[in-house]
């Protein structure tokens, strides 16, 4: 059987850990295949609270092999003690698998984020400070070292020490910081490239045999399709590509072994960091909703932005991903309005209505939303488990949104429990 991506289509936090974990039920290999730490997924599994950064959150299903692929940025001693919590909570590791390939998050990555950003000021993205961007963007300029390269400690000590002469002159020069010990870096790598040597594999090959095999592979984005790098709200993105298309890079796979193109989007938006949203919304219901969606990162522990869903910026996400199906999570926080504001195009500053997610930075900047109000309902939904088991005015809100997005609802969150779901027929024809 073809790969299966899932992929989340709004800022990140759509609620992608658990939507994986329970279709993950089916897989015989979860795969990420961008981002780094700075991802975060609340998983709650036989009333355990599981937070995974970096490691699928497949790696609780026995029957599953989860992988880190060539995409992904690997900050090592991150990753260690992820590995040493899940060990410590009985969750068995031994079967992760971590691509060679993978570029490593350097303690210069990290502390080179922190004095730009602080440089930045007021125009700071608000990144996780996990030191993505710089790793990615050493891995662009060639200058990056990867899993590989802790296998050989000369190799090793031979890049560190070029990169390191210019990133010590980037500190101590430029932001009055002091420089960074390769030997220091050298023995703390060496010791951690023990410690992961028997998780690394050619996770390309792995994956190109399992799918010749005709196993079950899916792969898992971090963050969400508004913070890619390319298509996202760009400069207020991460510096990785959590698109479909990315998927094949980052997991080494080729278009044709995709099958499936699953999207995650939360009933309403959420955003953490700096950039725009034009569906926001502040004040005492912003508040509400945040307590009871318990809207605070799970990586900065930051309060999240909140908003309507967007219908425009989640058909424009159905488009660049081939989407196949939606799952919507968290319905279950909208019980209780009166009516739910949806938002359905954009006014432009000049006034110009639009039916499309903006190109161009200052307009979506200024773009505000064109609201529809739909009806809400009273009851708590937590425990409907069929579409049949939804008010009236849910299964319209579920109806609504398929149809406006012309992709249908595969699955709906009812609750954070991994039984809390509802598998759904709701119906889409194509898209306006
Ligand atoms: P970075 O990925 O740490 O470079 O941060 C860049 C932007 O992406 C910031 O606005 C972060 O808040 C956001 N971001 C990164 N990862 C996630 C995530 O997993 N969920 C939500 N936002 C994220």
């Amino acid at each position: 059987m073809p790969a299966t991506i899932v992929l989340g289509t709004q800022w990140g936090d759509e609620g992608k850990g658990k939507a994986v974990d329970y279709l993950a039920d089916g897989m015989d290999f979860v795969v990420r295949y961008q981002g780094g730490n700075n991802a975060g997924h609340t998983v709650i599994a036989e009333g355990r609270l599981l937070k995974l950064q970096l490691i699928p959150s497949g790696v609780l299903y026995p029957h599953i092999t989860p992988v880190i692929a060539d995409g992904v940025v690997i900050d090592p001693r991150h990753l260690l003690r992820e590995l040493d919590d899940l060990r410590g909570t009985g969750v068995d590791v031994s079967r992760l698998q971590v691509s060679g390939n993978c570029h490593l998050i350097m303690p210069y990555h990290l502390e080179l984020e922190k004095v730009t950003q602080r440089f930045l000021g007021h125009n700071a993205l608000g990144t996780t400070k996990r030191g993505i961007g710089p790793a990615y963007a050493d891995k662009a300029a060639r200058i990056g070292l990867r899993v590989q390269d802790l296998f050989d400690q000369k190799i090793f000590r031979e890049k560190l020490e070029i990169v390191l002469r210019e990133k010590n002159a980037i500190l101590t020069k430029l932001y009055g910081r002091l420089p960074l010990d390769g030997d220091v870096i050298v023995d703390e790598y060496m010791d951690l490239a023990g410690r992961l040597e028997p998780y690394v594999a050619d996770t390309s090959t792995l994956l190109h045999r399992a799918l010749r095999d005709g196993k079950s592979v899916m792969l898992e984005g971090a963050q969400g399709t508004l913070l890619d790098l390319d298509k996202g709200t760009y400069p207020f993105v991460t510096s990785s590509n959590p698109v479909a298309a990315a998927a094949c890079i980052g997991a080494g796979v080729g278009p044709k072994d995709i099958d499936e193109v699953w999207g995650v989007s939360k009933a309403y938006s959420t955003r953490v960091g700096a950039g725009p949203f034009p569906s926001e919304i502040e004040g005492d219901l912003a508040d509400h909703l945040r307590d009871r969606g318990g809207e605070y990162g799970t990586t900065t522990g930051r309060p999240r932005r909140i908003g309507w869903i967007d219908l425009i910026a989640l058909r424009y996400a159905a488009r660049i991903n081939s989407l196949t199906a939606l799952v919507l999570t968290k319905l279950d926080v909208l019980s209780g309005m009166e009516r739910i504001p949806v938002c359905t195009g954009y006014r432009s500053q000049e006034g110009a209505e639009l039916d499309h997610f903006p190109y161009h930075q200052s307009v979506l900047h200024h773009a505000t939303p064109t609201l529809v109000e739909l009806p809400g309902w009273e009851e708590d939904i937590g425990e409907a488990r069929r579409e049949e088991d939804l008010p009236e005015a849910a299964r319209a809100y579920l109806d609504f949104v398929a149809r406006f997005v012309g992709v249908p609802i595969a699955l709906v969150g009812v609750g954070p429990g991994r039984d809390q779901v509802i598998w759904t027929e709701v119906t889409a024809p194509a898209a306006g």
